[in-house]
């Protein structure tokens, strides 16, 4: 018989979960009994607070749905997925930095042309992004797509609205044989992470904002290198240094540059004043 004390409980449960099957488990499984157990004597568990916080898990599943991701959104304002993205993305100091994917991106964008708009007469800024997607060493990559989507005026993405049947705010484009690529929205502006469920709830106790600064998001897939994942953050925006998901990175920051109505980067002409990004990504060979 195995008899238990509070000294040898963390030895016994991390043992008998290393008899995992599969030896990546019986590490990881292990690892976590032992910081757990960690984390409960560092503060003193107590019952109380062991069951609010079984409550909270509870919770979090429960308002989880195939739209709405709310340990996704937990592990994100803990930090835990930029640590994981940036272990996981180590690329070269000249690539593109890598970010959270976040929970909004839907798969199947519709595809656009050279300068194609994904604002589709939204009420916005008309904003184009503009810039070469480039190897290590310069050269232009011909064909990459850039899977772009981003938040409407309010701060709502396509999946938070209901009864959408067609794609709002998101759209591929290819480069172009030189590397070049151009396209149309409106400015992103800064929004609120949703406030309405248990993270909220946590946040809400606290000094943290809950906000994310403007952004537009990236998921650029080439032949030969990485996937990126990234966003472009306006320089000068609200919340870049305190993005309640830590996914700024100095890299991402791109001057909105105001521009008066005249020729656009895609070789038309704009009625009214307008705003340009441009950024030329890097990707990392595989
Ligand atoms: C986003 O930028 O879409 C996002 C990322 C993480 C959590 C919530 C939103
Ligand atoms: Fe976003």
């Amino acid at each position: 018989m195995q008899l238990v004390t509070e000294d040898n409980i963390t030895e016994l449960a991390a043992r008998r979960w290393s008899s995992a099957h599969d030896p990546r488990t019986a590490q990881v499984m292990a690892a976590l009994v032992r910081h757990l157990h960690a984390f409960a004597r560092e503060v003193r568990l107590t019952e109380p607070e062991w069951m609010a916080a079984m409550r909270w898990l509870t919770e979090t599943g429960q308002i989880s749905d195939d739209k709405r991701e709310e340990f996704i959104l937990a592990s994100d304002v803990l930090g835990l997925s930029m640590l994981v993205v940036q272990m996981n993305h180590a690329f070269d100091a000249k690539a593109t930095p890598a970010t959270v994917l976040g929970p909004f991106h839907i798969d199947g964008s519709p595809e656009k042309e050279f300068g194609g708009d994904m604002s589709d007469g939204l009420p916005g800024t008309p904003l184009y992004v503009t810039g070469t997607v480039r190897g290590l060493d310069g050269s232009p990559v011909a064909g990459a797509i850039l899977d772009v989507w981003q938040a409407d005026e309010e701060g709502a993405y396509e999946s938070q609205i209901p009864g959408i049947d067609e794609a709002r705010l998101r759209a591929k484009y290819a480069t172009r044989p030189d590397g070049t690529y151009c396209l149309r929205t409106i400015a992103p502006k800064g929004y609120s992470i949703p406030m309405d469920g248990p993270v909220g709830e946590l946040i809400g106790g606290t000094d943290i904002s809950h906000f994310r600064p403007a952004h537009v998001h990236f998921l650029i897939n080439a032949a030969g290198y990485e996937p990126l994942i990234t966003h472009l953050f306006q320089e000068g925006a609200e919340y870049l240094d305190s993005d309640v998901v830590f996914g700024t990175k100095q890299e991402l920051v791109v001057t909105f540059e105001a521009r008066d109505p005249g020729p656009t980067p895609d070789g038309g002409e704009a009625a009214g004043s307008w705003l340009e990004a441009r950024y030329d990504f890097v990707l990392q060979p595989v």
